[in-house]
């Protein structure tokens, strides 16, 4: 039986446009229609990992309006447990405003709302329930403390954690980064991170990706999976390092593929694939969700991964 996931973690309803171009600082642009989708990397998280098979249980706040309801109900309708997702009043549901350009590339600003009661306090109620799972899964949309505060309690326990270090607006401490067991940056929020632990290092490794995974995860003694869009993925861990090649597809959307693949990976390895199958059924998934529009409407079934993963 498949080992079990907490996702704590952000929801949020996805207020998404299409345009030509993204906009350019002081620039408006024409988009074309507007969807309501539910998003927010959390939740991406939990519904990808439960279409997947997996068994999956969400930590976090909505807040007190309708979307609060309909993000709850897509979640459930995915297989994921609801449990442990509480309302709060007076706040609103996290929302994000999403814009998505012709070539499929997007531009995203999140608006916490109730994420921002995920908080530190919020975990600490809640801790009893971190003994009943095997992977912990989580990003950076609640506030930093709880991340902090998550790894902490549950570091060292023989869990496996995994931090999406998205979106790159905080900055978590080296220490703390040491504490999980996969992190899983995307290229940019890799060379954030490189330039952050290595000052001193200039522009040397500027560019190479797998080392730079390579030299991280050596320093944190930690496994680094970094997501490389259509160039596919690296798992390193600190000695040696696989690149994963990724599928040539029509990108239509990228919201949520790196979630898509985060939540593959886990997936996978809980259900007892090996790494290098984890990585492989990851990238295949995620090929699948950028031919989608939209977050949570884009990720695919456990047959349709299935098939990609083995046939392409
Ligand atoms: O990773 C994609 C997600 O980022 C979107 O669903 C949006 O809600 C933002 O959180």
């Amino acid at each position: 039986m498949s080992k079990k996931i907490l996702v704590i973690g952000s929801l949020n309803m996805d207020l998404v446009t299409e345009a030509r171009e993204l906009p350019a600082p002081g620039e408006t642009v024409l988009g074309r229609s507007l969807s309501y989708i539910p998003g927010g990397k959390g939740a991406n998280q939990a519904v990808a990992a439960a279409k997947l098979g997996a068994r999956v249980s969400m930590l976090g706040r909505v807040g007190a309006d309708d979307f609060a309801a309909r993000l709850i109900d897509n979640l459930r309708g995915a297989g994921v447990n609801t449990e442990n997702i509480k309302g709060c009043a007076g706040v609103n549901t996290g929302a994000a405003l999403i814009c998505v350009d012709a070539r499929g590339e997007n531009s995203i600003v999140v608006i916490a709302g109730a994420n921002e009661k995920c908080d530190e306090a919020f975990l600490k109620e809640n801790s009893a329930l971190f003994e009943n799972y095997d992977y912990i899964m989580l990003q950076l949309e609640i506030p930093l403390g709880a991340v902090g505060y998550a790894i902490n309690k549950t570091a060292g326990l023989g869990k496996t954690i995994v931090l999406n270090h998205a979106p790159m607006t905080v900055e978590l401490d080296e220490e703390l980064l040491a504490k999980v067991s996969y992190l899983t940056p995307n290229e940019n929020e890799l060379a954030r991170l490189y330039k952050r632990l290595f000052p001193a290092d200039g522009r040397r490794l500027a560019g190479d990706n797998v080392e730079m995974a390579r030299v991280l995860a050596e320093r944190l003694g930690i496994k680094i999976a970094v997501t490389l869009g259509a160039a596919g993925a690296v798992l390193t861990d600190g000695k040696n390092s696989t690149h994963f090649k990724g599928r040539q597809v029509d990108v239509v959307d990228t919201t949520a593929a790196g979630d898509c693949f985060n939540a593959a990976f886990v997936a996978a390895l809980a259900s007892g694939k090996t790494e290098p199958e984890a990585m492989g059924f990851a990238n295949a998934a995620a090929a699948i969700a950028v031919t989608r529009k939209g977050a949570q409407t884009s990720l695919p079934s456990l047959a349709e991964v299935d098939f990609t993963y083995r046939n392409t």
